[in-house]
């Protein structure tokens, strides 16, 4: 079995950034190269690329391929114009943290590169006064495209260690159940949900992974189920409202989702219907696991109820899967991208420092701590 490409890179030698289109799969294995600020939206908006730390991995990346282009005469210029391609950037998704953490990440890299140089504020007026000449030109751009490449970099890194970290949590024989796409393609490689049951199947278990569909926009169907079955690992896919009988059945051991935005408390945002499988799996005893990587923790909010769910269009459910309209063309919809999952239907948070287990809020602390503690060393 030949290893599948990554989901998303920098093309160093034409600059452009480098994707697999999602929407194509499974059918096709389209990768698109852009290095325009539009298509970058569009990209994130319409789904080409998704699932969280893709988006932010995405996001760096483009901001690069953004910054390397900027024709401005004065640093002051570059920086106004860096800051309001990046800001135009956020606004494509609203859920998942890891689309600002990114940006800001990048950001702060900008911003340390003018004040080691400069000694000013990112804002400050002094920046206008200072000619953008090729020499700075390539020493801002270098500095950009070692950070993004970074973000990428830790990314495979953050993901293998994720698939580490859970490994003690599946059994030989489990029955799996996952929601939604938190595999290779909602990442760079590896996944975050999927990296321990890559691993387990890698280390000779024999395990079955049940993939909920994921209506509306059937990333379980298009895209779990996909890359599983290519992986050579046992799938078999359901309806999103069979995971109750599934459950009864007694072919699931545990669940293993991925997560868009964690609160300080642990609320977990994740795609729409994993609060569902987590209050029906509460009910039948079975073990919730919520995979990420520490950027997907916002520690500014306390609570899942102070996240912005993103609400899509209507025709999503109405239309887009079927040959006609479907449903009575004025029927309101409601179409929530993604839901909540309280801390306390979680049995676990797994990250790539580490797990978190209840009480959830000083087990993310903790983590956090060593995040911080990393980044200043
Ligand atoms: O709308 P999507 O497809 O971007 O939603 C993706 C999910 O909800 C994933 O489960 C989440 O981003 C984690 S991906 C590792």
């Amino acid at each position: 079995m030949s290893e599948p490409i990554d989901t998303l890179w920098l093309d160093e030698e034409a600059n452009e950034v480098k994707y697999i289109d999602q929407t194509k799969l499974p059918n096709e294995l389209v990768v698109k190269s852009t290095i325009n600020l539009d298509e970058m939206y569009r990209a994130i908006e319409k789904l080409e690329v998704r699932g969280a730390p893709a988006i932010g991995v995405f996001a760096a990346l483009s901001m690069y391929v953004i910054a390397a282009n900027i024709t401005a005469q004065t640093l002051g210029d570059y920086v106004k114009e860096y800051i309001r391609c990046s800001n135009h950037l956020e606004t494509a998704r609203p859920t998942a943290v890891n689309l600002s953490w990114a940006l800001g990440e990048m950001i702060k890299e900008l911003n340390r590169f003018t004040n080691n140089r400069f000694d000013c504020s990112l804002h400050s007026k002094s920046l206008d006064s200072i000619e953008l000449d090729d020499t700075l030109r390539d020493s801002i751009t270098y500095v950009l495209k070692k950070k993004a490449l970074t973000i990428w970099e830790n990314n495979i890194n953050e993901c293998k260690a994720i698939g580490e970290n859970g490994l003690r949590f599946i059994h030989d024989g489990d029955g799996i159940l996952t929601h939604c796409n938190a595999g290779r393609l909602a990442t760079v490689r590896y996944g975050t949900a999927t990296a321990p049951i890559y691993l387990s199947h890698e280390k000779g278990m024999n395990i079955k992974v049940f993939c909920d569909e994921t209506r509306p926009l059937l990333q379980g169907a298009r895209l779990t189920a996909y890359e599983l079955m290519e992986s050579g690992i046992d799938t078999t896919l359901q309806c999103d409202n069979m995971v109750a009988s599934l459950m009864a059945s007694g072919q699931i051991n545990s669940v293993f989702v991925g997560c868009d935005r964690i609160a300080s408390n642990g609320d977990v945002a994740n795609k729409i219907g994993t609060s569902g499988v987590a209050i029906i799996a509460r009910h039948y005893g079975i073990p919730v696991y919520v995979c990420g990587p520490t950027s997907s923790i916002d520690m500014s909010i306390a609570t899942g109820e102070d996240i912005v769910i993103e609400q899509r269009n209507g025709s999503e459910v109405t239309k887009m899967w079927y040959n006609s309209e479907m449903s009575h063309k004025n029927v309101k919809v409601y179409n929530p991208a993604f839901d909540v999952t309280s801390h306390e239907l979680i049995t676990a948070i797994i990250t790539e420092k580490g797990v978190a287990w209840p009480d959830y809020k000083s087990g993310l602390e903790t983590l956090m701590g060593q995040v911080d503690s990393i980044r200043r060393e």
